[in-house]
């Protein structure tokens, strides 16, 4: 496997970071994570901006033009040979020798970038869907901003496994559904696809973006709006969307059945159209 470092390709094995990477030491960075489908990027321009809106937001240099982006993502794609992949891109304010939380003046920040074969979901999970739990969201104010620094998501993430889940729905604290532990969160009632709307307390997923996209396309009433706790329970259907999953449909909330306990009939229509949007 051939990775991207700071302006080189070469083997995973070799790639070395200094310890004194403000990433590793602060969590001081942020990251995308994008597809690939029949070696094409996947809403590129969707990624690269969010990206560059992350970037700003922490004060971050960002190091490559927009064209040296798509070269070199379309170069590591090229190194590898699965038709679909995903690609892991990574940027950090760089290195510091001094330890500081404010950052020195005109550091370089690092690049870095690799890919991995995506695979498709299992027939299981688009079969039986998977099993959420609600847990209160215990992350900061800024999660419009896609951080590499992911402590949260990873204890609520196991705090969901501890209790027999795939996953976690996520709750403010005045009991409204901001997204997932990885990902966003739709549901559907009467009919209604609804998402809460974009802010400081989610990410602005790609994928919910295309999700939208479709909905708008194909007539399917859609809108954005708050999601309290109990229209999420009295959900006919509740899915996550996300870059590497698309869209999954959650099937048992809290150890009770969503609808009829398996993938609604909107979800299937969805799935579908995504289908052919990839591949557009
Ligand atoms: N995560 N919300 C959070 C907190 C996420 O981490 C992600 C994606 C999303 C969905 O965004 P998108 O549709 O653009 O992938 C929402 C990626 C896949 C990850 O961390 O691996």
């Amino acid at each position: 496997q051939i990775v991207y470092l700071n302006g080189e390709f070469l083997p995973m094995m070799e790639a070395q970071v200094s310890t004194q990477d403000r990433g590793f030491l602060f969590g001081d960075g942020v990251y995308e994570v994008i597809p690939v489908y029949q070696r094409q990027l996947f809403c590129f321009k969707e990624h690269l901006q969010r990206l560059k809106n992350s970037l700003q937001a922490t004060s971050i240099a960002n190091p490559l033009t927009d064209q040296d982006w798509l070269q070199l993502l379309n170069d590591l794609i090229e190194r590898h040979p699965w038709q679909d992949q995903f690609i892991y891109l990574q940027v950090t304010r760089g290195v510091q020798m001094q330890r500081d939380h404010l950052p020195a003046d005109c550091l370089q920040p690092t690049i870095y970038a690799y890919t991995n074969p995506l695979q498709p979901v299992s027939d299981a999970v688009l079969t039986n869907g998977i099993k959420a739990i609600t847990l209160e969201d215990i992350r900061w104010m800024r999660c419009d901003i896609k951080a590499i620094t992911l402590l949260p998501n990873i204890m609520m993430k196991l705090a969901a496994k501890a209790q027999g889940a795939d996953d976690a729905i996520l709750l403010s604290l005045d009991g409204y559904v901001n997204e997932g532990t990885a990902s966003n969160v739709f549901i559907v009632k009467d009919g209604y696809l609804i998402t809460p709307p974009n802010g400081k307390r989610l990410l602005p997923g790609v994928t919910r973006l295309v999700i939208e996209r479709i909905a708008m396309n194909k007539q399917i009433p859609f809108k954005e709006a708050q999601i309290s706790e109990q229209e999420l329970h009295q959900a006919d259907e509740i899915w996550l969307s996300s870059s590497t999953k698309e869209a999954l449909p959650v099937t048992q909330l809290d150890g009770k059945k969503v609808g009829t306990g398996k993938p609604g009939a909107i979800w299937h229509t969805m799935r579908d159209h995504y289908q052919q949007t990839k591949i557009a």
